[in-house]
């Protein structure tokens, strides 16, 4: 093993669906920068060109046949990283049908079709990596961000189990799941002072994170460093749920 090669991703073709924003547009980048060739899907292709590296590829996850057939345009995709996903941010009683199937049909469902769709194709080659983005709303909650929580906590035992039925075929399935970051997902709650001094202020780093600081999480994940890594969930959260949070003792 040459440890100087440890991170790179030479030779492998990557595919990261939501790569026209936020977190999705830097994992492309840092993943380019680490040698793979790059395919930046995204519903909105002008975005996914905006990011800059590879090629960009017009896909929207909510369409099972466009989601099916990108699987076999693509070609031998070596990586599956996907992030689009949505939130209505409000409370369970209020919550609208419609609302409620937007969140689970993008988050939940699509998900599910972009494993089935990539993950058979990577298990007849015998080798892949899948990337998921869960979030810290899979283990800890607030009030109105019940169906999205549900959605993550759905995604990561969705993705275990992908992890536990391709690992025999040299598979490996795993979840990131990101604390509170500078992205467009995260406008509405930025824009109300105090919701945003709280989110800063619940981490252990006492700060809202930058997209490119999930960057690397996505290409360890994706590289041989994570040779022997399946079914996890790599929390990059800023230490928000390690920390209780209720009471900061004075003079300790
Ligand atoms: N931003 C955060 O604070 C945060 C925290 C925890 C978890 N996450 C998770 O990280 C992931 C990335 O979040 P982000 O903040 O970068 O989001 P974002 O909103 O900045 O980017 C999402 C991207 O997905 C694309 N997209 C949306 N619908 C699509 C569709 N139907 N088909 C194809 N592409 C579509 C959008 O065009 C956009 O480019 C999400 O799964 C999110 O739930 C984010």
């Amino acid at each position: 093993m040459s440890y100087e090669d440890l991170f790179r991703l030479d030779g492998r073709r990557v595919v990261v669906v939501g790569a026209g924003s936020g977190i999705g547009r830097e994992a492309a980048k840092a993943l380019a920068a680490h040698g793979a060739e790059v395919v930046c899907a995204d519903r909105d292709v002008d975005a996914a060109t905006a990011t800059g590296v590879g090629t960009a590829y017009a896909l929207d996850v909510l369409d099972r046949e466009a989601v099916r057939s990108a699987a076999t345009d693509l070609g031998a995709v070596d990586v599956l990283v996907f992030t689009a996903a949505t939130n209505v941010r409000k409370r369970l009683l209020d919550y609208a049908d419609a609302e409620f199937d937007r969140v689970v049909d993008l988050n939940l469902r699509a998900s599910f079709n972009l494993v089935r769709a990539f993950g058979g194709p990577m298990a007849e080659r015998g080798r892949g990596s899948i990337v998921g983005f869960a979030s810290i709303r899979a283990v800890t909650v607030e009030p109105g961000q019940g169906v999205y929580a549900a959605t993550k906590a759905g995604l990561v035992q969705l993705l275990r189990t992908a992890a536990a039925e391709l690992g025999p075929r040299g598979v490996r399935v795993n979840a990131i799941a990101p604390g509170v970051v500078e992205t467009p997902l995260t406008r509405q709650i930025r824009s109300d002072p105090a919701w945003e001094a709280a989110y800063a202020s619940k981490s252990a780093l006492g700060r809202w994170a930058q997209p490119s600081e999930l960057a690397g999480a996505v290409v360890y994940l994706a590289s041989d460093a994570a040779s022997f890594v399946t079914g996890s969930v790599l929390t990059v959260d800023g230490g928000w749920t390690a920390v209780d949070g209720r009471y900061d003792p004075p003079g300790l």
